[in-house]
């Protein structure tokens, strides 16, 4: 079976580089996916699978029923938008919509679940269960994922695989990570209120400019001697405004900022610790606040027997050489991790760096993608929801 996989992937190989670079020049925002969504349905629906449309606003679901009688369900997810960016690649198939980009791979991710479906439709009996397909809009603005399991795509699904491409890993390797892949990713909004004074007469007034000041520095160091340091937590304060001339003594400040975390009780724990220091430093000089917290994608966290299974299947379909174990998480989210809240998971990265030239990162307008990567990522998906019946 494995050679069959392979075989199956390298003879689709010149159509899905056909497919890839069609959507790369059809790029589409975040919600907007609707020329994506008609061409992926398509495709599905030649490969004869069962398909839904407009699930998860403008999403795509395909089932692949297998032969077998293993009762479980497999998921597959990948997203399918682009980003608000004006690419300045030289390549033929640049994107034909100006301002907007698959500058984060999202168009490698589609052909990656579309190739997949082809070459597991083709097994026919050999199939030992039933796989759905879930291609989501608006991964970007990190909404998707909830729209998607809002229509129910996780009813009876048992788990589920991701993929993401990584342009410095080398095409031909796939990145495996067990446990935390990416953090929890939140908001914040902060509003601290004082009392407008004379800028020369400061113990009149409640200065607003200097207690924000105060609190984010609080915070900053409460993050070094409060937070266990093996455990990361990151605060940025972004964006900050308030007062309104120089010789007057501002009453009030407003800050919006992130906050990152990778433990899922350190993440827990984050809203009262922060509305903690703030209430504090507030009172101790008589200003009030207003704090909203806004609980934005939790972390993905790596299934270890899934993620066991994508990496045997590497081993065995394309050699030992060719996984790379991630060392280190990413504080980046992801919204895939809204399908693991129903069931365990695993998402692996693609390498598809190029040697011979130089590497952009993801969301760059000089972002490339080494194709021959394509492939890679169809026959480890295909192999890896094969064998995840036999395991
Ligand atoms: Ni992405």
């Amino acid at each position: 079976m494995k050679d069959r996989i392979k075989d199956l992937a390298l003879a689709l190989a010149p159509r899905l580089i056909e497919i890839r670079r069609h959507l790369h020049s059809h790029p589409e925002l975040s919600g907007q996916e609707h020329q994506t969504a008609a061409y992926v349905t398509g495709v599905l629906s030649s490969c004869g699978l069962r398909v839904k449309e407009a699930i998860g606003k403008v999403g795509v679901v395909g089932e692949l029923d297998g032969q077998g009688r293993d009762p479980r369900l497999l998921a597959i997810r990948t997203d399918m938008d682009a980003l608000p960016i004006q690419e300045r690649t030289p390549i033929e198939f640049v994107s034909r919509q100006p301002g907007v980009m698959h500058a984060c791979g999202h168009d490698v991710h589609t052909t990656v679940g579309l190739g997949t479906a082809m070459v597991l439709s083709q097994l026919g009996e050999a199939l030992p269960g039933t796989i759905r397909f879930l291609f989501q809009p608006a991964e970007e603005i990190a909404q998707g994922a909830e729209w998607m399991v809002e229509d129910g795509v996780m009813t009876d699904v048992n788990a589920i695989l991701g993929v993401h491409v990584f342009p410095s890993i080398p095409a031909g390797k796939i990145g495996i990570r067990y446990g935390a892949m990416t953090a929890a990713a939140d908001d914040l909004e902060l509003t601290i209120v004082g009392e407008s004074g004379h800028g020369a007469r400061p113990h009149e007034a409640i200065d607003a400019i200097w207690i924000a000041s105060q609190t984010i520095t609080a915070l900053q160091q409460a993050i070094s001697r409060t937070q266990n340091p093996l455990r990361p937590v990151v605060l940025t304060i972004g964006k900050i405004s308030g007062g309104r001339a120089p010789n007057v003594i501002a009453d009030q400040v407003t800050m919006q900022g992130t906050v990152r975390s990778l433990h899922p009780e350190t993440s827990e724990a984050l809203p009262s610790w922060i509305e903690n220091i703030v209430s504090s430093v507030c009172q101790t000089y008589g200003a009030t606040y207003q704090l909203n917290y806004r609980r934005g994608t939790p972390s993905v966290q790596n299934d270890l027997r899934l993620t066991g299974l994508v990496e045997s299947s590497v081993k065995e379909m394309l050699g030992a050489d060719s996984v790379q174990i991630i060392q280190e998480p990413s504080l980046g989210a992801e919204d895939f991790s809204c399908y693991l809240k129903h069931a365990p998971g695993s998402m692996f990265r693609l390498g598809v760096g190029f040697k011979e030239k130089r590497n952009y990162p993801l969301h760059h307008p000089l972002f490339e993608v080494n194709e021959s990567a394509i492939v890679t990522g169809v026959v480890t998906m295909a192999c890896a929801a094969y064998n995840y019946w036999r395991h």
